[in-house]
C-alpha cells in the first residue's frame, strides 16, 4: 500500500519513512530538498532498501503528478512544512506560502484521487503556554506566539473544515511534542542547517565541539530548577506512532486529534545532566536570558493515544541522547572524511 510522505527527507519524516517499509507499507517521498539532504535517502535505503522519491514543491500543482502517475495512493503523511520559529517572524508570507499552500494542494489531491487518509505533522505549540498540565487534546488552543505556530492552526483548521464539509476523508492531527534522538543504526537524524535551534542538536554540536557552549535560555523559571520543562520524545517512537495512526484511519478510528509525547516532562538542565552521565561527556554550558516567546513548561496527557492507537513511548529519555550523540558522532566522522 503506497504512502505518500511529504517531508520525507526531513528528520521525522526520514524516520517515519523507514517505519512504514517495516510495517510493510511502500512509502514514496515527495521533498523538495530545501531544508533536507540528498544523503538522507542513502541513509533511508541503507536501512530498508529503495524507496521511490520526487523531488518537488508540494506546495505547487506539480504535486498532482505524483498521483497521476502513482495511482493508488493509500495514504498521505504530511510533514513538508518550515519549521524554524525565529525565522518564522522573519519571514512570514514564506511560512504561509508554504505550510499552508502545501495542505492545501495535498488536500485537493487527496480528494480528486480519492485518496481516503491523511496524517497531518501538528505540534504542541498549538497549547501556548497551558494553564493546567499535562495538556489533553481537550486543553485550549492558544493564540500562537510565532507565525510558525499560527500555520499549524491554521492547517489544522483547514483539515477539520474539510472533514466537516462532508469530504471522504478520514484525517488525524498528531500534536508531537519535543523529538530528539535518531535511528540506532546512526545511519539517520536530524540534519540542522546552520546554528541548531533546538536543544539537544546544540547539546550534541557543543560536546562535539562544533559549537563552542551551549547557553541555557533561563534560570529564573517557576519550575523546580528554574529552566523550562517540555516532554521529548524518540523519534523512532514518534515515527512508529505514525503507523499507529495510519492504522487506527484504517480501522475506522474517529478520533482526530491526538497528543504525541511520553506524558513525562524534563527540564533543560535535566538534558545536560542527563546528556552527561549517559554520554560520558562533560558539556560546556552558562546561563543567559531567556528566549524570547518560549513556554515554562508544557508536557503532554499521552492517554489517548494509548487508548485509541494503542501507542505508547517506550524508548527512555537516556537512550534517545545516547542515540542523538552515536548520530553526532557519525556526523563529525563523515565530515573529517
Ligand atoms: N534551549 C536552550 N538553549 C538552546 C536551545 C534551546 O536553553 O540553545 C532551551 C529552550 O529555551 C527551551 C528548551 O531548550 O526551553 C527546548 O527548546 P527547543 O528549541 O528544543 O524546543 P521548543 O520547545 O522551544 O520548540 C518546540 C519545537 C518547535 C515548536 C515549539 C513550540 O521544536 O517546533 O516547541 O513551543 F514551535
Amino acid at each position: 500500500m503506497k504512502v505518500l510522505v511529504t517531508g520525507g527527507a526531513g528528520y521525522i519524516g526520514s524516520h517515519t519513512v523507514v517505519a512504514l517499509r517495516e510495517a510493510g507499507y511502500e512509502p514514496i517521498i515527495v521533498d523538495d530538498f530545501r531544508n533536507s539532504e540528498k544523503k538522507v535517502l542513502e541513509g533511508i535505503e541503507s536501512l530498508v532498501g529503495q524507496v521511490t522519491c520526487y523531488e518537488l514543491d508540494c506546495s505547487r500543482p506539480v504535486l498532482e503528478e505524483v498521483f497521476r502517475r502513482e495511482k493508488n495512493i493509500h495514504a498521505a503523511i504530511h510533514f513538508a512544512a518550515f519549521k524554524a520559529v525565529a525565522e518564522s517572524q522573519e519571514k512570514p508570507l514564506d511560512y504561509y506560502e508554504n505550510n499552508i499552500l502545501s495542505t492545501i494542494t495535498l488536500l485537493r489531491c487527496l480528494l480528486k484521487y480519492q485518496v481516503p487518509y491523511i496524517v497531518f505533522s501538528s505540534s504542541a505549540t498549538v497549547y501556548g503556554e497551558p494553564d493546567t498540565l499535562p495538556v489533553t487534546e481537550e486543553s485550549p488552543r492558544k493564540p500562537a506566539r510565532s507565525v510558525y505556530g499560527r500555520t499549524k492552526q491554521v492547517c489544522e483548521d483547514i483539515i477539520l473544515d474539510t472533514l466537516k464539509s462532508g469530504a471522504a476523508l478520514r484525517a488525524i492531527l498528531l500534536r508531537y511534542f519535543n523529538p530528539i534522538g535518531a535511528h540506532p543504526s546512526a545511519k539517520i537524524g536530524e540534519l540542522p542547517r546552520g546554528i541548531p535551534n533546538n536543544l539537544v542538536p546544540f547539546v550534541t554540536q557543543t560536546a562535539a565541539g562544533w559549537q563552542k557552549e551551549l547557553v541555557i535560555f533561563g534560570r529564573d523559571y517557576n519550575t523546580p530548577d528554574g529552566t523550562p520543562i517540555r516532554d521529548y520524545i524518540h523519534v523512532m517512537d514518534l515515527a512508529e506512532a505514525h503507523v499507529a495512526a495510519l492504522r487506527y484511519l484504517e480501522r475506522g478510528g474517529d478520533k482526530n486529534i491526538m497528543n504525541l509525547g511520553t506524558g513525562k516532562g524534563n527540564s533543560v538542565l535535566e538534558i545536560v545532566k542527563t546528556f552527561e552521565e549517559v554520554c560520558g561527556v562533560k558539556l560546556n554550558y552558562r546561563f543567559g536570558e531567556r528566549r524570547p516567546g518560549d513556554v515554562e513548561k508544557i508536557w503532554a496527557d499521552a492517554t489517548l493515544a494509548e487508548k485509541e492507537l494503542g501507542f505508547k513511548a517506550k524508548r527512555t529519555l537516556a537512550e534517545a541522547l545516547l542515540d542523538a550523540w552515536k548520530w553526532q558522532k557519525t556526523l563529525t566522522l563523515n565530515q573529517a572524511t
